[in-house]
C-alpha cells in the first residue's frame, strides 16, 4: 500500500499528523479483514539516507492512531524488507522506511518497482497527495500488481470531482497565495469552470500592476505580468480583485497598518492583506455560491496583523452552506492555525491538488484507471 505519511517535521518530531489521521480509515479496513499490510511512504526530499527522515517516529504515531502495533522495516527492499514481510501475520501492519531513501523510487526505476512489487500480492494507493509524481512506489508498482484506489484517494477524487467536473452552480473559485507564476495554470484552468473568481494574496499585486496601479514595496513578479495581463483579458467579469488592501512598511507583526483602495498604495508601503471592503466583496459572491473552491491565503495568515481576511474569507467559504473544498499546503496551514473547521472537504494534496486544479492527469491516478 502506497500512503504520504510526508508530515511536517519540527526539531525531529511530528508537527501536523493530518495525513497520518488520513491514512487510517483503508489501513483499518485492510487490517480488520486480515490483510497482512505493508505501507510505502516517502517523507521529505532525502538525497540517499537520511536518518533525520526516517519513518520510524511515524510509525509509532501510526501504531498509537490506528490502535495496534505497526512495525517498521529498517528498509523498504532487499533482505530486511524481505525478513520483516515474511514475520507478518494476518491483520498485521508493517511500515517500511522511506522509499526515497533510494533515488530509485524518483527515478522511476522499472527494477527498483519489482523489488517493491515482489513484497506484496496486491497494490493500494492511497497516496492522493502524492499521486502527482510519476515515482516507482506511486506509478511503477502499478505495472506489476493488480492495483486499487484507497479510500483517502476515492474521497480526494470524488471531492475535486463534484467540486470541478460537476458543480451545484453558481461555482465560486477563491485564490490567493504569493505568486502568479505558480498558480497562473489553476487560475487559467479555474475561469473555463467557475462563474466567478476571487483573487487575494500578493499575487493580486501583480494584477494591480499590470493594470498600472502604484504597488509600493509590495511583491511584484515582473516576468508574470503579461500572464497576469491574460488572466484578466480571459477573465472579464469573472476576475474579481480586492478593493482595498491592508497595508505596511514592512512584513512584521506591530507595525503601522493603514487600509487604502487598491490603486492608492504608497510608495514604501506594501498590501500584505484584503480590506475589510474587499472582504465584504468577496463575501457577496461566497454567499451566492453553491460550491466553493478554496486555494491559498488573502495575506500574510501567519502575523495576526494580516491574517483578517483570510480569516474572514474562510469563515465566509465555512459559513455559507455551499459545497466547499479546500486545497493546498498553504491554504491548510492557514485554516489549520486560524482554527477554522466546517468545510465540506479539505484536501490533504498540496501539489497534487494544484495539478488537478490546472486540468492535469496525476500519473498516480492514471495507472490506476490502466490497472
Ligand atoms: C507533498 O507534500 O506535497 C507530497 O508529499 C509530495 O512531496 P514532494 O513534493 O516532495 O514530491
Amino acid at each position: 500500500m502506497r500512503e504520504d505519511l510526508n508530515v511536517p517535521l519540527a526539531k525531529g518530531a511530528i508537527a501536523d499528523d493530518s495525513r497520518i489521521k488520513a491514512a487510517i480509515p483503508t489501513l483499518e479496513h485492510l487490517a480488520e479483514r486480515d490483510a497482512r499490510v505493508i505501507v510505502m511512504s516517502h517523507l521529505g526530499r532525502p538525497k540517499g539516507v537520511d536518518p533525520a527522515l526516517s519513518l520510524r517516529p511515524v510509525a509509532a504515531a501510526l501504531s498509537k492512531e490506528l490502535g495496534r502495533e505497526v512495525r517498521f522495516a529498517e528498509d523498504c527492499v532487499g533482505e530486511v524488507a524481505r525478513r520483516a514481510v515474511g514475520g507478518l501475520r494476518d491483520g498485521e501492519v508493517l511500515l517500511l522506511e522511506n522509499v526515497r531513501f533510494h533515488p530509485e523510487d524518483e527515478a522511476n526505476d522499472p527494477e527498483f518497482a519489482s523489488r517493491l512489487a515482489a513484497l506484496g500480492e496486491i497494490f493500494v494507493n492511497d497516496a492522493f497527495a502524492a499521486s502527482h509524481r510519476a515515482h516507482a512506489s506511486v506509478v511503477g508498482v502499478a505495472k506489476h500488481l493488480p492495483a486499487y484506489a484507497g479510500e483517502l484517494m476515492v474521497a480526494e477524487l470524488a471531492a475535486l470531482h463534484q467540486a470541478l467536473d460537476d458543480p451545484k452552480r453558481p461555482l465560486v473559485a477563491v485564490v490567493g497565495g504569493a505568486k502568479v507564476s505558480t498558480k497562473v495554470g489553476v487560475l487559467t484552468h479555474l475561469l473555463e469552470k467557475v462563474d466567478a473568481l476571487l483573487v487575494g494574496g500578493a499575487m493580486a499585486n501583480t494584477f494591480f500592476r499590470a493594470q498600472g496601479y502604484p504597488t509600493g514595496a509590495g511583491l511584484v513578479e515582473e516576468s508574470a505580468l503579461k500572464d497576469a495581463m491574460e488572466v484578466e483579458t480571459e477573465g472579464g467579469k469573472k476576475l474579481v480583485l480586492p478593493i482595498d488592501l491592508v497595508c505596511a512598511r514592512r512584513m512584521e507583526a506591530g507595525q503601522e497598518v493603514e487600509t487604502v483602495p487598491a490603486n492608492s498604495v504608497e510608495p514604501g508601503w506594501m498590501a500584505l492583506d484584503i480590506g475589510p471592503e474587499s472582504v465584504a466583496l468577496f463575501a457577496k459572491h461566497i454567499a451566492s455560491a453553491a460550491t466553493i473552491v478554496w486555494n491559498g491565503p488573502m495575506g500574510v495568515a501567519e502575523i495576526p496583523d494580516f491574517a483578517k481576511g483570510t480569516r474572514a474569507v474562510g469563515q465566509a467559504v465555512a459559513g455559507s452552506g455551499a459545497y466547499s473544498l479546500v486545497g493546498g499546503g498553504d491554504t491548510v496551514a492557514a485554516i489549520d492555525s486560524l482554527g477554522l473547521s466546517g468545510f465540506s472537504h479539505v484536501s490533504t494534496g498540496g501539489g497534487a491538488t494544484l495539478e488537478y486544479l490546472e486540468g492535469k492527469e496525476l500519473p498516480g491516478v492514471a495507472i490506476l484507471k490502466d490497472a
